[in-house]
């Protein structure tokens, strides 16, 4: 096997030039003992959301407690349902589960790789209590559709953005589009902590004070509990790399943005290579550039071989993780999930990747793909 040429992720690279301005930020935590919520988040979760267009956000401990905080705060328990696409990370369906709900799943579009709006109607029961679209690999779901079926249903969204921090719909940021917006900010996010970390945005005065007390112990007052919570806090630290990290933001976003339009470029046309796609409705932020090939498996094998990395996001949808049998989801309840499962391969995707460093995936990539392919593209 070849030296890695090009890794799938070179944290490294983007960390370098900003390690002195985040050390600062760090030490002024430490000088102040500010470790468990206090100033540094709070000053981060005012950043956070005017980045979001929000009016609140809330820091908490990861992604995974920012989507079951949410669930909670609006309501959602047992008896409930929440509606979900089967091709997203555990944590989506881990939050609905662990909020007492049970998971509904709902086909992806095979286009934009997000729920498919066309089948949710058909999903609702008078159990169902919310809609969790999930903003996959940066790019919005179809949040108008979304939110008329909720409005016609009297149901919650919850906006899945964990991979999404500035991707936009229709000109709107992710995270201000429906009820509450669940970010996650582990370290390989676009927006990544140095650690874990997480976030919630929403307009809604109310559900943001409902939030608050869940990850505080369910205590509006120190030691008065008023319901059972959980200690969800961000801590001081990460938000202080968050805040440093925003502000190079939307410079990492764009530079994102241009490696995914080199890919466009370079593999257009190829044979046996179908490109991931930018809705018309959406301004991506390529969290993941996943194109799809026929044995994939080999490809990624064979890329492995020429020194790339590469990943999976997902190889077995939700609904057929062991998991979940008890679901009683089987081999072909959502074909597109099911399909893209078998067919993704996320290809390196970071800010600083250099138009050599495409140019040597590009190659690797024509090189190891199915001669025989034919399913796709
Ligand atoms: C779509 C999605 N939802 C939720 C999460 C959970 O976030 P965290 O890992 O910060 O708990 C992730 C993170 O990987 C994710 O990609």
């Amino acid at each position: 096997m070849s030296a890695n040429k090009v890794p799938f992720l070179d944290l490294k690279a983007h960390h370098d030039p900003i390690r002195q301005e985040v050390m600062a930020a760090m030490n002024a935590v430490i000088d102040e003992n500010a470790f468990a919520g206090g100033k540094f988040v709070a000053r981060f979760e005012e950043e956070y959301a005017r980045f979001c267009d929000a009016k609140f956000c809330s820091g908490v401990a990861n992604g995974t407690d920012s989507l079951w905080f949410s669930l909670l705060a609006l309501g959602v328990g047992a008896g409930h349902e929440v509606i979900t696409p089967p091709m997203t990370f555990m944590a989506t369906a881990e939050a609905i589960t662990y909020a007492g709900a049970r998971p509904v799943f709902v086909d992806i579009d095979p286009c934009t790789f997000t729920i498919d709006v066309s089948k949710i109607e058909a999903a609702i029961t008078p159990r169902t209590k919310a809609i969790m679209p999930v903003h996959l690999f940066g790019q919005c779901a179809d949040m108008d559709p979304i939110l008329a079926i909720a409005k016609k249903h009297n149901l919650f969204v919850i906006e899945d953005a964990a991979q999404a921090q500035g991707a936009l719909y229709k000109g709107r940021k992710a995270g201000s589009i429906g009820h509450a917006g669940s970010f996650s900010f582990y370290p390989g996010k676009n927006l990544g902590a140095w650690g874990e970390a997480g976030g919630i945005t929403t307009n809604d005065p109310a559900l943001r004070d409902r939030m608050m007390m869940f990850r505080e112990h369910g205590q509006k007052k120190k030691y008065y509990h008023d319901v059972v919570g959980w200690n969800g806090r961000m801590d001081g630290l990460q938000a202080a790399v968050l805040g440093v990290k925003l502000k190079y933001l939307d410079q990492a976003n764009n530079g994102r943005r241009r490696a995914a339009a080199l890919y466009d470029k370079l593999l257009a046309g190829t044979p046996g290579i179908a490109l991931p796609r930018e809705a018309e409705y959406a301004r991506s932020i390529y969290h993941v550039y996943a194109v799809r090939v026929d044995d994939r498996d080999l490809v990624m094998q064979r890329m492995t071989e020429r020194g790339i990395g590469t990943g999976i996001h997902y190889p077995v949808p939700v609904h057929l993780q062991q998991a979940y049998a008890h679901l009683g989801g089987k081999p072909g309840d959502f074909p597109v999930s099911e399909a893209c499962g078998d067919s993704f391969l996320s290809l390196p995707m970071f800010p600083e990747l250099t138009d050599d460093q495409i140019d040597t995936v590009v190659a690797a990539l024509k090189a190891s793909v199915s001669t025989r392919a034919t399913a796709i593209a």
